[in-house]
């Protein structure tokens, strides 16, 4: 079994290790992935992934820490990260309201909040209340409606220099590691570069300080699209798909229950 990571040794993994980032909505999954992850994401993804949403907009504050009560009940043993969702944080003492909430509520180890330099104040202010924060910059998938679609970000100098900007701003605030998503690789690196947290990347290369990704992705059951970032380590959907066909032509045809399923 693995120690459990502390804000301390996160911040410390910086130029040592790696971290590994995983995504997990229930106790099931989450004591699976927790053998080899640092770090377990209640991402709000979970409103696509397990709720089936198109986005994550509309994934609420009730849900997440519904899902993040059964993540740390599965992950006993794990630093875990409850995403906060969209609305939750319009201003500092709605994010500290709902941040306490969450802390309350549930063994999350730190809160996530998605933006940079316009969202300082308010890391500055949960992290100054005894909230632990992990910021979310680059492409930030709550504002997909009013962006228009998911953007990659850092393919300008205007952008590059905002990112730095994000990421300087968000650790100056109090934040102990950030996400940075959909970043080109050589503007990652940049930030990275920028500040002595942990960077963790989802789709922004390799020159991060680890990596983050959606468990049902990375396992192949989540079929809707494939982002280009997303390595599928199994094709969980066929295997699964497989299995329950193979079942159900087993009751079928009553080869199944056998003797010794039988009592
Ligand atoms: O909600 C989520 O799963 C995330 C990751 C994509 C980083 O925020």
């Amino acid at each position: 079994m693995h120690k459990k990571l502390t804000i301390s040794s996160i911040k410390k993994s910086k130029g040592v290790k790696p971290l590994v980032m995983i995504t997990a909505y229930d106790a099931l999954f989450a004591k699976l992935l927790e053998e080899s992850a640092d770090m377990i994401l209640v991402g709000d993804s979970l409103n696509m992934s397990f709720a089936g949403k198109s986005d994550t907009v509309s994934a609420t504050l009730e849900q997440m820490i519904y899902h993040t009560q059964a993540v740390c009940q599965g992950a006993q043993n794990s630093f875990v990260i409850c995403d906060m969702p969209f609305g939750t944080y319009k201003n500092k003492t709605v994010a500290l309201d709902n941040s306490i909430k969450v802390f309350q509520e549930t063994a999350a180890d730190c809160v996530k909040i998605e933006g940079g330099e316009d969202k300082a104040e308010i890391v500055e202010y949960l992290t100054s209340n005894g909230i632990a924060v992990c910021g979310h910059i680059g492409l930030l998938p709550q504002s997909v409606r009013s962006e228009g679609g998911y953007k990659v970000k850092g393919k300008t100098e205007q952008e590059k220099t905002q990112l730095i900007q994000d990421a300087k701003a968000i650790e100056k605030a109090g934040a102990f590691c950030m996400v940075i998503e959909g970043v080109k690789a050589d503007v990652a690196k940049a930030v990275g570069e920028a500040v002595s947290i942990p960077v963790i990347g989802i789709g922004a290369g390799v020159d991060v300080d680890g990596q983050v990704l959606v468990f049902s992705d990375m396992l192949g059951l989540f079929e809707a699209f494939t982002p280009k970032f997303v390595k599928k380590y199994i094709d969980g959907a066929s295997l699964v798909k497989g299995a329950v066909k193979e079942y159900a032509d087993e009751v079928t045809s009553k080869e199944f229950p056998k003797v010794e399923h039988t009592y």
